[in-house]
């Protein structure tokens, strides 16, 4: 075993190239270069992402490289998203780890982009509001996923529930798109709920069993609702924009937060994680850490740059598999549906 252990870290599986670079658990670079180009589109276009992810991906390991002042003889291994995600965004990234492997005889490890979100939590960064302990539950919520894991060990996860349709981040994404806000409408949805009422329209809950999640009635609700007031009034989303936006939010957050509630319930787990692009939501941070005094509960929640996608969170992970000598071959191939576990 080296001295240090250092490992790059690759992630491509949606709309951001990300390389970091982690020295025993410590970030020392990490960097994204996010995809402009899908703006115009209102959602990723999967070609446009895979030919961003081919200009950016060697400039973007350069950068991370040069910022952590770290060659590329000083690497012990080279960890990379192998899904889930957009299959032709994944190869641009896995190609690349397996190009460098082979050049550079690293070790090569895959990762599953999903377990990454949860493994961002065990990055050694003073901001963080402590380590959680095992066994914890986490709220994974981001724009291709919506499930509350519990996890017993770096790499024993077990989904307890999850959504039977779109996820939180995407109902966050479609509903803006409806409001004519551009894509990712999620963070825009945050921005203009602040000066909202969140009680200023009711839209109605999904009724889905045990602790699984349904948030494509709630799109169409907002939809429909839109539709007939804009007969009236064309101008009532600008004229109501704010209170819209909270008020959608509100319930997006209340429908996340209700499944999470019967899990401490039924699990007794009282330590709380979130990860994942919509953790980013300020309302839902808000919540979350009000469970601390209203069910006695301990809320762990990432740094705001290892909730969205990023490359640290599959460098902790790489790490992690590196001290358990868990490597992968060249023969293995990135999976749009990898599965859990
Ligand atoms: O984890 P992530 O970066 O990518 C996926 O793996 O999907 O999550 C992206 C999702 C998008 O749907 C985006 O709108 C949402 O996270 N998101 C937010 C916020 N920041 C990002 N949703 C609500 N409020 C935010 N502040
Ligand atoms: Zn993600």
């Amino acid at each position: 075993m080296p001295q240090h252990t250092t490992i790059l870290g690759i992630e491509s599986s949606c709309d951001d190239t990300a390389a970091a670079v982690l020295r025993d658990g410590k970030i020392l670079a990490n960097v994204t270069a996010n995809q402009a180009v899908h703006e115009a589109y209102g959602g990723v276009v999967p070609e446009l992402a895979s030919r961003a992810h081919q200009q950016n991906i060697i400039p973007v390991v350069q950068a991370a490289l040069s910022e952590a002042n770290v060659k590329l003889d000083d690497l012990d291994a080279v960890a990379y998203t192998q899904g889930p995600g957009l299959l032709g965004s994944l190869h641009v990234g896995t190609s690349f780890a397996k190009g460098l492997s082979l050049a550079r005889n690293l070790p090569l490890i895959g990762i599953h982009h999903m377990q990454a979100h949860i493994l961002a939590h065990f990055i050694d960064d003073d901001a963080h509001r402590g380590i959680p302990t095992f066994p914890f539950l986490c709220l994974t919520v981001s724009g291709g996923h919506t499930q509350i894991v519990k996890i017993t060990d770096h790499f024993e996860m077990k989904v307890l529930g999850q959504t039977i349709d779109d996820a939180a981040g995407e109902a966050f994404d479609k509903i803006a798109k409806i409001m004519g806000l551009p894509y990712p409408g999620g963070p825009l949805i945050d921005k203009h709920a602040r000066n909202g009422n969140p009680d200023a329209f009711a839209f109605s809950r999904p009724k889905v069993g045990d602790l699984n999640y349904s948030f494509s009635g709630l799109k169409t609700a907002v939809l429909y609702f839109l539709r007939k007031q804009v007969a009236e009034d064309p101008d009532f989303i600008a004229k109501n924009l704010d209170d819209l936006c909270a008020s959608v939010q509100h319930t997006i957050v209340q429908i996340l937060l209700s499944k999470l509630k019967i899990a401490i319930d039924q699990t007794g787990i009282k330590q709380l994680a979130i990860a994942g692009g919509v953790s980013a939501n300020s309302e839902l941070r808000k919540q979350l850490l009000a469970l601390e005094d209203e069910l006695n509960c301990k809320v762990f929640i990432p740094k705001f740059e290892y909730c969205t996608d990023n490359a640290a969170m599959i460098a902790i992970s790489g790490y992690f598999r590196f001290l358990k000598g868990q490597f992968s071959s060249l023969e293995e191939t990135p999976s749009a549906r990898l599965p859990f576990g």
